[in-house]
């Protein structure tokens, strides 16, 4: 069993898709064992995308993740990292995949309406900086 971090982006969620987007995290067969939505603050933003400081895309980013609400979950599962990162699709959504959340819901390259944890290392960190232990009920 793997966990990783979801986070339905500011995009999806202001057009009503968190409801869609996890239907088909679910029907992927992975289970929701922590969820909340929230309000990023700039700090709070900067400290998630961290390692992604030195980008020129960097504070656009910062500036779309805080734009309106996120939806944050916790999602458990054999292989569940790889699991989660092939049912977003590629970054671009322009390059994803058919059938990905991207490919069906992003609007560009960084309204890409979903992001999940990339490697065990980050997956910990992430879900740990949204989600205390007695908050992972699943
Ligand atoms: P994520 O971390 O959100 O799951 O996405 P990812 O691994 O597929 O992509 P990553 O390279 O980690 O980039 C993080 C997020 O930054 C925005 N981005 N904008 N304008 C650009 O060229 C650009 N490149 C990336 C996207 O929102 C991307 O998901
Ligand atoms: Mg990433």
């Amino acid at each position: 069993m793997e966990r990783t971090l979801s986070i339905i982006k500011p995009d999806a969620v202001s057009r009503n898709l968190s409801g869609a987007i996890l239907k088909m995290i679910q029907d992927a067969g992975l289970k929701v064992v922590a969820m909340k939505m929230i309000q990023l603050s700039k700090a709070e933003a900067e400290g998630f995308y961290a390692v992604h400081k030195a980008r020129p895309f960097f504070g656009s980013l910062v500036d779309f993740m805080i734009s309106g609400p996120v939806v944050v979950s916790i999602l458990e599962g054999d292989d569940a990292i790889a699991r989660y990162r092939k049912l977003m699709g590629a970054t671009n959504p322009a390059g994803a995949e058919e059938g990905t959340i991207r490919k069906i819901h992003a609007l560009d390259i960084e309204k890409n309406s979903v992001h999940g944890s990339d490697a065990p290392e980050t997956a910990a960190f992430e879900t740990s900086y949204f989600f205390s232990a007695l908050e992972m009920v699943g």
